[in-house]
């Protein structure tokens, strides 16, 4: 017998899910002209451009059919627009990820990411117990770091966050961007 249906979505299929914040094509184009284009140079799997983020909240395999209840959730979440300056790299040996980061960021992101955890909270999700850290992920499975201060730093304005799904594939994970959500003025 078929499986019941909830519009195109079957509600057992489990999606691999992440709050993120999704950089546009200029602040893109910039990490990767300078720290993608250094790492590159390092062993390891390098991070397509295309894929370059900041997560926020990782869900991991969620059920489908949850799916509209997250995105009400974020709905409900207010932040204010605010910029983030990247401006070193740096490597993290227990996962073995180079990556690209602030030394200092706006106040405004970690309250986005609580209220973001408040808000998954009622669907069962429960926050990590580990700092937030934001960064761009730069280099997967690299046995030695970088650390490199930019000459010239990354400037990112950020206005929305978005929900992104992450399929497996042979090149690697490729990352769609399900739904956005803009800042309060
Ligand atoms: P990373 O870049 O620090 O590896 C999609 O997989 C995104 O979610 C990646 O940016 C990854 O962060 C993050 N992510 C993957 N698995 C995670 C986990 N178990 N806990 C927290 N974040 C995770």
């Amino acid at each position: 017998m078929g499986e019941l249906t909830v519009g195109k979505l079957r509600p057992k299929t489990k999606k691999r899910l992440f709050f993120a914040l999704w950089p546009d094509d200029e602040v893109r184009e910039q990490i990767a002209a300078d720290a993608g284009r250094t790492i590159e140079r390092s062993d390891g799997r390098t991070v397509p451009p295309s894929n370059y983020h900041i997560t926020l909240t990782f869900l991991g395999a969620v059920t489908a059919s949850s799916l509209p209840d997250i995105v009400a959730a974020a709905r409900n979440v207010r932040f204010l627009p605010c910029e983030i300056v990247l401006d070193h790299t740096g490597y993290w040996p227990r996962s073995r990820v180079a990556w690209l980061a602030p030394a200092d960021y706006p106040l405004v992101l970690n309250a986005l990411v609580d209220d973001l955890w408040n808000k998954l909270a009622d669907l069962g999700f429960r926050a990590e117990s580990r700092r937030y850290r934001p960064h761009v992920s730069l280099c997967r499975d690299v046995s030695g770091g970088l650390k490199m201060r930019l000459k010239t730093p990354v400037v990112w304005p950020v206005s929305a966050f978005a929900l992104v799904e992450s399929n497996l594939s042979d090149k690697g994970p490729v990352y769609t961007v399900l739904e956005q959500f803009s800042a309060g003025e």
